[in-house]
Parts: structure tokens; C-alpha cells; sequence
């Protein structure tokens, strides 16, 4: 059998700014244009983020930068689901985790992609405990649905990893409940998944509790006057929004799970920018968007690179609730892992509690 970690290290891609050794972020000046390369990952940095600033509340414990899956402990006797699961950075948590011994539950829409995601994962780890559930993030009746099964077919759930989105569809669409399409699917849906489970969270020794926010929070907050982008939609700002949610109510739910002895660690994570589906099913290829990630691809994160920091979050006993983690390099668009930035945006306790009743009483939902 191939050890699925091991084969993710021998991977040698083209020559660039950010090769690869294995999952480990590494830099290498192997370029005459390395500052021109600089130059245009810092520009895909502002097109996707714009500038870092900011703080944190909680207290800032640095995570080894050289940590790879390597590093990740034995998982066996743990479950985790993974929202999103069938592609990109949640379809490697899904295979680390499982390399790792963990049983795991790929969660996503689409029954097809969960098999094909399946068949690839077993194909490296023939005993891997992986199975898919479906869900439709953008039906809160279906998290419901999925939650309720999960209760009833699983005696705890030790980790839950909320990955699943959508970026920038150019038009704005809106859910089955009449939420924004990226509000619903990216944050809300999440919100209510991780209410659903919460008393299987709580019945795991040690449940953690990944949300995953991205670079672009960086260019906005939250628009409390127009949360639905109603008034004015922008594909990008309405992501920015939804995962500057995401993290909010990451570091929420850990100020929350303290005050309440839930016993959670709850954790974000970001992956810099990395090569997946994303682009070519939001805003597509032949967008402006489209067209200058195509361009940078090769310098860019891959899915398997992008997942550290959220497997890091996920398994490594030093990871700590209340951090947001991710890559370190110029505008945290690669890079070696360890903090990321919270925007000022994302940092007000306040803001957050705001946020958070607001989306109880938009959705229904209450964590008990
Ligand atoms: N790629 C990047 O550069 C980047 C940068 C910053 C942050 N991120 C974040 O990283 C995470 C993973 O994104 P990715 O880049 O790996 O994207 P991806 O390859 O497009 O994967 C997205 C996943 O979400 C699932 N999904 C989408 N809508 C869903 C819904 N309504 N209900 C359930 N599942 C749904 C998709 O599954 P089905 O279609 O099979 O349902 C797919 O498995 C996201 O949270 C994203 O915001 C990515």
C-alpha cells in the first residue's frame, strides 16, 4: 500500500517561488523573475484579499512552520466530517484524515462526485473508513436532514471540518430559504450544521471544530445594512463577506463554547490561494478573475498545500481553539504555515455576538 503521505512529498512540480516538498510550504529563489513573481502573487494577494492588518483577542501560540501530515498523530477511534469533501483542499483533509485512521464522512451535493472522491482515496488507502452523505449547504431542511442522520447513525463526531463553498458566482442567486447564495452555502449553511452536531461534538473527548475563511476577507466586513447584498451585489464582496462570517463565527463559537463548558476548540483556517475548483465554478476561466489565476497557477498553492493549515488546526495536539491559521508568505497567499491575520473586521467580540443572533434568528437555529 502507498503511504499516502509519503507519496504527496515525492511530488515534484515545475520549478517556482513556492515548490513544493511534499505538503511543506518551501521557498526557493530558482527563478530570474523572482521579483516579478513576488510582484504578481502580491498582486494576486490584493485581487483576492487586499492589504493585511489587524489583531486577535486571543492569545497567539505560533504553530511549528515546518509541520507537515507527517507530523499529524494516528487519528484512528476519531470521526471527522468534511463539508466539501469531493474536491480540493476538503477532498485532502478527507484523505489525510483517513490515511491517518480516522473515520471520515465526505459531505457534500453530489452523489457521483462523492464515489469518484471515494474511489480516489481508496485507491491510495484500500481500508480507508470514508463515506459520503449528501447535503445541500444551501437547504438548511437538508442540514437539518443530514444532521439528524448523522445523530442517529454515529456515536459522536470528534471533528467537524466546515469547508464547503462557492466564490463569486457572478450573478447574485439566492438559496432555497432566500439567503444570498455565498451567505447561505458558505456561512449559514455551516452555522446550522455545526448547531445540528453539536451534541455529537460534545459526546468526543476532545471535539474541534475547523471553519475555513479565505485571503479575500481582507477587502471587506460585514455590511450589516445589506447582508444579503440586496441592495448592491458584488461577486467578490458578497465571498469577502461570507468568510469574514466564517471566521467570526469561528472565533465565536470558541468565546461561546468556553462560556458554556461545551469543552470545543474551535479553530479557523485559511489555505492561502490554491489550485482546486473554485475559479472554474464560480466566476470561471474566461473571467477577468479567471484569466489572471490561470496565469499564477503554477506559482500557487496545491490543494494538498492548502490543506496544512486546516489538517494542522483539525489534529495537532499544540493547535489551540480561537487561532486562525494559514500561510505566511507575502499578503498569506503561500507559504509556510502559522498565524494568520484577523482583520479588524473579523475581531470585535461584538460584532461577532451581533452576528451571531442575528443569523440564530434568521435561520431558526439555536445551540443547545
Ligand atoms: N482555492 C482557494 O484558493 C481558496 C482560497 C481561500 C479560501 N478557500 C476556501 O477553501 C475551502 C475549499 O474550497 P476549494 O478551493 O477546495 O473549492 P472547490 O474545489 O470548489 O470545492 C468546494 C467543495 O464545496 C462543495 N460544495 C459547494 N457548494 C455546496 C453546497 N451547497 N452544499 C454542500 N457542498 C457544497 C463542493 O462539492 P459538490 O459540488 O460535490 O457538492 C466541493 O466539494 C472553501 O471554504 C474556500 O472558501 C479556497
Amino acid at each position: 500500500m502507498l503511504d499516502p503521505i509519503r507519496s504527496t512529498r515525492a511530488v515534484q512540480p515545475a520549478p517556482s517561488l513556492f515548490a513544493t516538498d511534499g505538503v511543506r510550504p518551501v521557498r526557493r529563489d530558482v527563478s530570474p523573475f523572482r521579483h516579478e513573481q513576488q510582484r504578481r502573487l502580491a498582486a494576486v494577494g490584493l485581487l483576492l484579499g487586499g492589504v493585511l492588518a489587524a489583531s486577535s483577542a486571543f492569545a497567539q501560540t505560533a504553530p511549528d512552520p515546518d509541520w507537515t501530515t507527517a507530523d499529524m498523530p494516528s487519528q484512528a477511534g476519531r470521526i471527522f466530517v468534511v463539508t466539501g469533501g469531493t474536491s480540493g483542499m476538503g477532498y485532502e483533509d478527507a484523505r489525510a484524515l483517513a490515511a491517518a485512521g480516522a473515520e471520515v464522512v465526505i459531505a457534500a451535493r453530489n452523489p457521483q462526485r462523492g464515489d469518484e472522491a471515494i474511489g480516489r482515496i481508496r485507491a491510495e488507502v484500500p481500508d480507508a473508513r470514508v463515506r459520503f452523505e449528501a447535503v445541500d449547504l444551501a437547504d438548511l431542511s437538508s442540514v437539518r436532514a443530514f444532521g439528524q442522520r448523522l445523530g442517529a447513525t454515529l456515536p459522536r463526531v470528534d471533528g467537524l471540518i466546515n469547508n464547503a463553498a462557492i466564490m463569486a458566482p457572478p450573478e447574485r442567486g439566492t438559496s432555497v430559504d432566500g439567503f444570498e447564495l455565498q451567505f447561505a452555502t458558505n456561512y449559514a449553511g455551516h452555522f446550522v450544521l455545526t448547531a445540528e452536531l453539536l451534541p455529537l461534538l460534545r459526546r468526543s473527548e476532545a471535539p474541534r471544530v475547523v471553519t475555513l475563511s479565505s485571503v479575500a476577507i481582507h477587502r471587506g466586513g460585514i455590511n450589516f445594512d445589506d447582508l444579503q447584498s440586496t441592495v448592491s451585489y458584488q461577486p467578490m464582496i458578497a465571498y469577502a463577506q461570507s468568510k469574514t462570517a466564517c471566521l467570526m463565527f469561528a472565533l465565536e463559537l470558541q468565546r461561546r463554547s468556553d462560556a458554556n463548558g461545551w469543552g470545543i476548540q474551535s479553530m479557523a483556517a485559511h489555505p492561502g490561494v490554491a489550485v482546486t475548483e473554485l475559479v472554474a465554478r464560480g466566476p470561471g476561466l474566461e473571467s477577468e478573475q479567471g484569466r489572471q489565476w490561470s496565469a499564477m497557477r503554477e506559482h500557487l498553492q496545491t490543494a494538498a498545500q492548502g490543506a496544512v493549515p486546516t489538517l494542522y488546526a483539525a489534529t495537532a495536539p499544540e493547535a489551540r481553539g480561537g487561532q486562525y491559521y494559514g500561510p505566511t508568505g507575502p499578503n498569506e497567499v503561500s507559504g509556510p504555515l502559522g498565524l494568520a491575520t484577523v482583520p479588524a473586521s473579523a475581531s470585535d467580540p461584538a460584532a461577532a455576538a451581533r452576528l451571531w443572533t442575528l443569523t440564530e434568528d434568521l435561520t431558526g437555529t439555536r445551540f443547545r
